[in-house]
């Protein structure tokens, strides 16, 4: 597979805007689940900020609050307390439409159970992200059949998600988190199912859209892939227990 040799084909306007100061920034996020045992805290205390253009790995234990975050991070959840800004806008001030319409603009999320649509084909999955944005038809077709190809997927293009293997599912999640090329990617383990020189081949792209600009956020347990970032945030039990790398 070969991603992105061609210049994207999404138009572009206007000029991206520059962003001044952080891309993300947390205060003291936190989040309790009550269950029939008691509260549980999921997330502690949870302060810092993303760059934009950074390539941030979150590590840590099963059970330790990543996919939490990464679903905060990616206005999926908003049972939390604590501040949280994104370029500068206030999202725990924010309603539910204003979540989803900066969520639909601004960000691509591959999730750790995939999240493929059961009713929809491979392409039409590709689809969406694309219909949030201002591109015309016959664009999003090309941007898809496109996409396709560089995923190596033409021939599945019109199965359903049941239709497909764990790996191409995830292949399908991955594709459909950077075809409207966000400003911020969010991936939850995106290599997990993935045969390992595919996995490779998905931090190659990861590396190669940050070196163009997208600010990329990955969950991962692998050592290796966490080394394709720039730093590593470890969380524990909810707590952000540790953080290597040059930024923050
Ligand atoms: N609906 C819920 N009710 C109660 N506890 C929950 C709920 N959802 C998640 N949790 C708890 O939150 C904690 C963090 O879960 P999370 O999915 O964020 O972990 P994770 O770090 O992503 O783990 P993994 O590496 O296994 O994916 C876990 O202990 C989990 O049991
Ligand atoms: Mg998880």
């Amino acid at each position: 597979m070969a991603f992105f040799t061609k210049p994207a084909t999404v138009s572009r306007d206007a000029p991206p805007t520059p962003i001044v100061g952080p891309l993300i920034a947390m205060r003291n996020i936190e989040k309790v689940f009550e269950t029939p045992a008691g509260r549980t805290y999921v997330l502690r205390r949870i302060s810092g900020e993303i760059q934009p253009g950074e390539f941030v790995s979150i590590m840590g234990p099963s059970g330790a609050g990543k996919s939490t975050l990464l679903a905060i991070l990616g206005m999926l959840d908003s049972a939390w307390t604590g501040e949280f800004f994104f370029v500068g806008h206030p999202v725990h001030a924010m309603s539910h439409k204003q979540r989803v319409a900066l969520n639909k603009e601004h960000i691509g999320f591959v999730f750790q159970q995939y999240h493929l649509i059961d009713d929809l084909t491979v392409a039409e999955n590709l689809d969406i992200p694309l219909s949030y944005r201002n591109v015309k038809r016959s664009e999003r077709e090309a941007i898809v059949a496109d996409t396709l190809d560089k995923f190596g997927m033409v021939g599945k293009k019109d199965l359903y998600p049941r239709q497909l293997s764990g790996g191409q599912q995830q292949l399908v999640g991955v594709a459909r988190a950077v075809i409207a090329r966000p400003k911020l990617i969010l991936a939850d383990e995106p290599t997990g199912n993935l045969h390992s020189s595919q996995g490779r081949e998905i931090m190659e792209l990861f590396k190669k859209l940050n070196s163009e600009g997208t600010t990329i956020i990955q969950v991962t347990h692998s050592e290796e892939n966490a080394k394709f970032g720039h730093r590593i945030i470890e969380l524990k039990d909810g707590w952000i227990t540790g953080s290597e790398g040059p930024v923050g």
